[in-house]
């Protein structure tokens, strides 16, 4: 088992997380302090965001000390303790490493200034992401300019020196030594710049108008992932690098991975960060994703994070049963996923009044990172750096209800870790109504989400199935109306997986709510019959709706509404009634969103 390929991973924004002394501002201890809290929701390791001594223009991306700890934060005592705390439960810590600048407040600025990238007139075309101007300034002590792709205080360094390359192999080791599991690398496409500082490529049809070839995207820095890549793996048990590889062409981003083996073990896929929550656009990326990976890479999923803030605001409109669909997602594609801290509970973004945001980015990422709602009210917060005036979804509340967004996020976690399929089985894309995602993910188990704003019907077939969803509270309007309506779902036994062993100990809720889900679930797009007919979206007359209307989640979920009404009254009992399978009509019955996750499923055909 390699933990970084099977397990999930959890982001935290350190300021943001958990406050251990009160003074607002989130910190090492306030984490360790919320172990329990990971430990129970399943999650194999986390990243911390920068941790060092900063002047905190960009929040800790502008390194001051690389081998220390911001004392609003803890000290190195703190970290190491979190450190040891956390592997005692099975979870690892990831670092965030800042490799392609430093503050300018760091002693290299002044005391190494070969470390830096120096012009003694603006060189080229390049422009900085923060502020919108050129990305070199003038420094009047060293009378050149110095570069800086983001902002002034950020100058970049020169990763040409092979005394800078020599610099961070100690930072890596430094924090290997302490027992840290591996990093996350910002900016990691970016390190090697031109060597002749030469112009970006003005394109209008390209994103931003320009395409950054000179700037970033060097294939030169493919040889210092190599480096740190042998340097990781020296170690016992191996670490990890985990890029931020912003890179949206999906071809030029899998090369991060090198050989599949040699360079990043896991890179962030921005194009899907920013794809519309949208079945076709969504399951196009994905396939184009396992198409270019090498076959020995790993992909790695997620929806929210510090920068382009909360899934459950940009694509899903606050609506938390689209949440439900889109954790589902992340979960049970093939890959390692990343929860950023909050996602577990369809936290949307914050709302930051102007006079108090604080980002260096326009537009700013301060709704992003709010502090986490840990109770209603202040969120067990007092005074935090960044306001927190919304706590209606909370850990507290959530943790009580068994229906909850936090509940079902652990139960897929735990579903997830239980099944083989969904932590190492291959993915196949698999015959769709139009709107609807399906896929298998291994041998037995199917995944299916209803993203369209209209119910779904499709013909079942037998297996048990887990279904992770959300309905609408519309219920009126949940009727299939696709080619393929008057065919009646096929039945299946309503086994819910069949578990043994220590993982069946370990999860009993997954597989509670996997044979209640099966009893409800009567789409099976993806189930093993009917991918042996035509696909089914072919059939479809339907017209997707334009609207998305309201769904409310019908599995143990905050049902409102009709259909939700009826489900309460109907119970568990009824959930968990194999008959009412039998009985059911074939329908993704949400106007909006559904997903399901069918697993015995012997899929025999797909298509990606
Ligand atoms: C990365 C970080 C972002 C930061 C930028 C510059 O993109 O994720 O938060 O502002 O690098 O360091
Ligand atoms: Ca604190």
């Amino acid at each position: 088992m390699t933990w970084w390929r099977e397990g999930v991973l959890y982001q935290i924004y350190p300021r943001s997380f958990a406050d251990s002394n009160g003074d607002g501002i989130g910190d090492l201890r306030g984490i360790a302090a919320r172990l329990d809290y990971l430990e129970w929701l399943g999650v194999d390791g986390i990243w911390l965001n920068p941790i060092h001594p900063s002047p905190n223009v960009d929040w800790g991306y502008d390194v001051a000390d690389y081998m220390g700890v911001h004392p609003d934060l803890g000290t190195l005592d703190d970290l190491d303790a979190l450190v040891a705390e956390a592997a005692r439960r099975g979870i690892r810590l990831l670092l965030d490493l800042v490799p392609n600048h430093t503050s300018d407040r760091n002693p290299w600025f002044r005391e190494r200034p070969d470390f830096y990238v120096w012009s003694k007139e603006i060189p080229n075309n390049w422009r900085a992401a923060f502020g919108g101007g050129p990305a070199w300034t003038w420094d009047e002590e060293r009378r050149a300019y110095y570069l800086h792709n983001f902002a002034p205080q950020q100058p970049d360094l020169d990763w040409w020196n092979e005394d800078v390359r020599d610099e961070f192999d100690r930072i890596l080791r430094f924090w290997f030594d302490r027992g840290v599991a591996g990093f996350r690398i910002d900016v990691a496409h970016a390190l090697i710049k031109d060597r002749e500082l030469r112009d970006d490529v003005l394109d209008p049809e390209a994103r931003g108008g320009v395409h950054r070839i000179h700037s970033m995207n060097r294939p030169e820095t493919h040889e210092i992932f190599g480096r740190w890549r042998r340097l990781a793996d020296r170690n016992e048990p191996s670490r990890i690098l985990v890029g931020e590889v912003y890179v949206l062409e999906v071809a030029e981003w899998a090369r991060y991975y090198g050989s599949g083996t040699d360079e990043l073990n896991l890179a962030f896929n921005f194009a899907l960060v920013h794809s519309d929550l949208d079945a076709a656009k969504m399951r196009e990326i994905v396939a184009a994703t396992e198409a270019a990976l090498p076959s020995e890479a790993w992909p790695c999923w997620t929806g929210s994070n510090h920068d382009a803030m909360r899934f459950t605001t940009r694509w899903c409109g606050g609506d938390e049963a689209l949440a439900r669909c889109a954790l589902l997602i992340l979960l049970t594609l093939r890959g390692t996923p990343f929860l950023y801290y909050g996602d577990e509970l369809a936290l949307p973004n914050g709302r930051v009044p102007k006079e108090r945001l604080l980002d260096v980015a326009a537009p700013p990422r301060d709704p992003g990172r709010t502090p986490m709602p840990w109770t209603p009210g202040d969120g067990g917060w007092s005074d935090p750096w960044l306001p927190l005036e919304e706590a209606s979804r909370n850990v507290a509340d959530q943790r009580d209800d068994p229906r909850s967004t936090l509940h079902f996020t652990r139960e897929l976690i735990a579903l997830r870790r239980s099944s083989e399929d969904l932590r190492l089985g291959a993915y196949v894309g698999l015959a769709a109504p139009e709107g609807v995602w399906a896929w298998r993910r291994g041998e037995r188990t199917a995944v299916a989400v209803n993203l369209a704003a209209a119910p779904r019907r499709s013909r079942a077939s037998r297996a048990g199935s887990c279904s992770a969803r959300g309905a609408s509270g519309r219920a009126r309007s949940c009727r299939a109306r696709s080619g393929s309506s008057r065919r009646r779902a096929t039945s299946w036994p309503c086994s819910g997986r069949r578990r043994s062993g220590r993982a069946a100990r370990e999860t009993p809720r997954a597989s509670r709510s996997c044979r209640a889900s099966a009893a409800r679930f009567s789409s099976a797009s993806v189930r093993s019959r009917s991918l042996s007919g035509p696909a089914p979206g072919r059939r479809s007359a339907a017209p997707a709706r334009s609207r998305r209307s309201t769904p409310t989640c019908c599995r143990r979920g905050p049902g409102r509404g009709r259909s939700a009404g009826r489900r309460r009254r109907s119970g568990r009992s009824r959930a968990s009634r194999p008959s009412s399978a039998t009985r059911s009509r074939g329908r993704l019955r949400g106007p909006s969103c559904r997903g399901a996750l069918g697993s015995g499923a012997r899929a025999r055909r797909g298509s990606s």
